[in-house]
């Protein structure tokens, strides 16, 4: 597992904003694209949480809406006036709200809700964060899908997956379109990660925890430390000529048949 003691300083004087940064796999990618020397500026709704990051990593919050494109622009403006560019956008905040179930039950307020928050979203830091990019000639985006994306679930959270979809094809657009700019944009699918929510819902219920691990190659969850090594790859040069991807942080999950015993 990943040592964010010992890293390498690949990112030495970069900006790095990350979406989503106050827990989970936001709060560990803060706290690697720190380790490895970038200036990261926290973006988050929840002004404790975002915060904290933000001191830990001797960076900047800035508390943002990611729906909200007023507070998108301020958010790469603060950053760029702070820290003089906008190399690394990750654009990771989401939510999986359980209102968002199959479609035979999932009403329209929470499929715009999901829609907004995990889509719009991406397409607002997007378009804030890729004229700072041209300028610069060179850039680095990273937007959170997800393994739902690239596989169909039974208990479905229908406006979650789809969501994820559009993720995965605006980054592709992107990437393409803008690759010859030095510009570079991949979509980030992880697997499960092993979070206090997941933990909790599957301690109450066992049987769910082991109907998705038996899928997974690994035999165990990802950790957000795992997911945010990957996503501090896609953040530095060595991934020069990675774009365009479906990057897969799965343990093998989207591969697999049959299993281990
Ligand atoms: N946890 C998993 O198993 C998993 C798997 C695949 C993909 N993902 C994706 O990874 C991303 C991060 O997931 P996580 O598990 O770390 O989630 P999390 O709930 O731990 O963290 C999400 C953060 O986003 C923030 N946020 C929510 N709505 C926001 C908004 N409107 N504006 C700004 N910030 C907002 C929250 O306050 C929170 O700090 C999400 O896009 C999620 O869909 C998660």
């Amino acid at each position: 597992m990943t040592d964010t003691t010992a890293v390498c300083r690949r990112l030495v004087g970069r900006t790095a904003v990350v979406t989503g940064a106050g827990s989970g796999i936001g709060l560990a990618t803060v706290r690697r694209l720190a380790a490895e020397g970038a200036h990261v500026v926290c973006a988050d709704v929840d002004e404790a949480s975002g915060k904290a990051a933000a001191e830990e990593a001797d960076g900047l919050f800035v508390r943002t809406d990611v729906t909200d494109a007023e507070q998108v622009e301020a958010l790469f403006k603060a950053a760029f006036d702070t820290y003089g560019s906008v190399d690394i956008a990750f654009n990771n905040a989401g939510i999986s709200p359980p209102e968002d179930d199959s479609i035979l039950e999932t009403g329209l307020d929470a499929w715009r809700r999901v829609q907004e928050v995990n889509l719009t979203s991406v397409y607002l830091c997007c378009k804030a964060a890729i004229p700072y990019m041209r300028r610069q000639g060179k850039g680095s985006i990273i937007n959170t899908a997800s393994f739902v994306a690239r596989m169909g679930a039974a208990t479905s959270q229908i406006s979650y997956t789809a969501s994820k979809g559009g993720v995965l094809a605006m980054s592709r657009e992107l990437g393409v379109q803008f690759a010859r700019e030095g510009i570079r944009v991949n979509a980030l699918c992880p697997g499960p990660v092993n979070t206090p929510l997941l933990q909790e819902l599957f301690a109450k219920d066992p049987e769910r925890a082991a109907r998705r691990l038996v899928h997974i190659p690994a035999g165990r969850f990802a950790e957000p430390t795992e997911v945010a090594a990957a996503v501090a790859f896609l953040a530095s040069d060595d991934s020069s000529f990675v774009n365009a991807t479906d990057f897969l942080v799965d343990g093998g999950l989207t591969g697999a048949y049959v299993t281990p015993l």
